[in-house]
């Protein structure tokens, strides 16, 4: 039998007998009594075991330690007055499997440092626990959402011979130094992928809308607390879609996945509120109702102009890239609440984005959230064959090598855009969680592979 199942209506179990295995959580007793907090990985909260001295291995039972495996024979007893719904009254406890004394989880706060070393039982730890299912919630979200759409999903590769965003920030793959192929393997130069976009565009021309929603590499050398070496991205693409259109998929995907976990997760939604962050439930439901702002890049930078004072980097000017602190004062103070930052400088973006009219800006937009700055980045892409073939040698690229891309735009190319959506940024925004390190299973950052 299964928790969850008998949560959801005690009333129809009271009185039977059933049958439970999980993982002790707290066990405390008197010579007479004892209490077990078990959960059994099916839902957050935990359930109480109540065993008495006529158990046959009631000393044993006592000493249960704090992470053992357990299985558990007993009677639901319906508790309208307890703290929990209902309670099991145990007739026989079995330990499958006891935790050794070195555990290293007790019965108290642990840091998030020290959690990071041990990866392999934090998330038996109510933080992680919330976090890792909220993972899965929300990634159902995301496939709910596209599929109902109609979007087909694309698997993109994770090795690829081309760096999508030109930033340089790629890990290159090789095989053992000692394997007759080395560097060669592919016979050529070789990389774990920065981003599933340029593969999945040609789908984005054959069934008009898609998505693609897998890991994806960076090698950028900045300890922050948003940025991961190895990161999950949703990119989707949208044929003759422009970058209003992008904008208005971006806040519905959103604002849809806020829903869905709610719904979804509402036990762990509930416990980040009281543990993590007071205001989550409010915070992230008001945005579900409200209607993104959109800026763009040169209005933000006469706001950030005005407030200049205020910045670490005070040298605010047309043209620039923006740190998070300015970003964060946009979302955070200017608009507080999600705010799409539209039309950069090209100089400052990728080679793909469309050159605006202007000659000078590209038609990108960046969706920036409260405390976690960059959400999504996304833009409509450069279907004009000329223009994108002098963009790229503007920026000193060969084309040589991307040529089955610019096909695209000779071979029924249109105008087209995607987005690309960082889900663990959005595990931040939704949980309250501040750094990214404490939302992936096993994170990877600079100076950081723990297992
Ligand atoms: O803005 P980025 O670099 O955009 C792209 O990769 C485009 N190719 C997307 C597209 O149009 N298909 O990355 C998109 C998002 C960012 O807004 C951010 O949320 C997240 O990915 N991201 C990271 N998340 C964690 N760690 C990192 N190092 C990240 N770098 C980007
Ligand atoms: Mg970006």
């Amino acid at each position: 039998m299964l928790l969850k199942k008998l949560k959801e209506d005690p009333a129809q179990y009271d009185g039977q007998l059933v049958e439970l295995q999980g993982w002790v959580r707290t066990n405390r007793n008197s010579k007479k009594i004892g209490f077990i907090e078990l959960n059994d990985g099916s839902t957050f909260s935990n359930t109480q075991i109540v065993y008495e001295d006529g158990l046959p291995n009631f000393a044993e039972t006592s000493k249960i330690t704090l992470g053992s495996a357990i299985g558990v024979k007993g009677t639901v007893v319906v508790t309208p007055e307890g703290k929990q719904p209902f309670e099991i009254h145990a007739d026989q406890v079995e330990v499958l499997g006891l935790a050794d004394h070195d555990y290293p989880l007790q019965k108290k706060r642990h840091s998030f440092e020290y959690m990071r070393e041990i990866p392999h039982v934090r998330p038996r730890a109510n933080t992680y626990y919330a976090i890792f299912r909220l993972r899965s919630v929300l990634s159902m979200a995301i496939h709910t959402f596209f599929q109902d759409r109609g979007f087909v999903y694309v698997h993109t590769p994770e090795i690829t011979g081309n760096d999508a965003e030109g930033a340089g920030e790629c890990f290159t793959v090789t095989t053992r130094k000692d394997d007759k192929y080395g560097d060669d393997f592919f016979s050529k130069h070789a990389q774990l992928t920065v981003s599933g976009q340029l593969h999945v565009e040609p789908f984005a021309l054959t069934y008009r809308n898609v998505y693609t929603f897998g890991p994806t590499f960076r090698a950028e050398n900045s300890n922050t607390t948003r940025h991961a070496s190895e990161f999950w991205m949703i990119e989707p693409e949208l044929a003759f879609a422009d970058l209003g259109d992008d904008m208005d998929c971006i806040e519905e995907m959103i604002k849809y996945c806020i829903n869905y976990c709610l719904e979804h997760a509402s036990e762990e939604m509930a416990f980040f509120q009281k543990m993590i962050d007071k205001d989550c439930i409010d915070r992230v439901t008001q945005v579900a109702n409200s209607h993104f702002k959109r800026m763009t890049y040169t209005e933000a930078i006469d706001h950030l102009e005005k407030a200049k004072d205020r910045f670490e980097n005070k040298d605010i000017f047309w043209g620039m890239d923006l740190q998070s602190e300015h970003e964060r004062y946009l979302c955070e103070q200017v608009v507080q609440g999600p705010v799409f930052l539209t039309d950069y400088p090209k100089d400052i973006k990728a080679f793909y984005m469309r050159v605006n009219e202007d000659g000078k800006t590209v038609a990108a937009c960046d969706l920036l959230v409260p405390y976690v700055g960059e959400l999504v980045g996304g833009s409509q892409r450069e279907e004009r064959y000329d223009v994108l073939v002098e963009r790229m040698k503007e920026m000193g690229m060969e084309t040589e090598s991307l040529q089955w891309y610019l096909d695209l735009r000779r071979f029924g190319g249109c105008k087209h855009s995607g987005f690309g959506l960082g889900f663990d940024r959005m595990l931040m925004y939704l949980s309250g969680i501040q750094n990214i390190r404490d939302v992936q299973p096993y994170p990877r950052t600079p100076r950081n592979l723990v297992f």
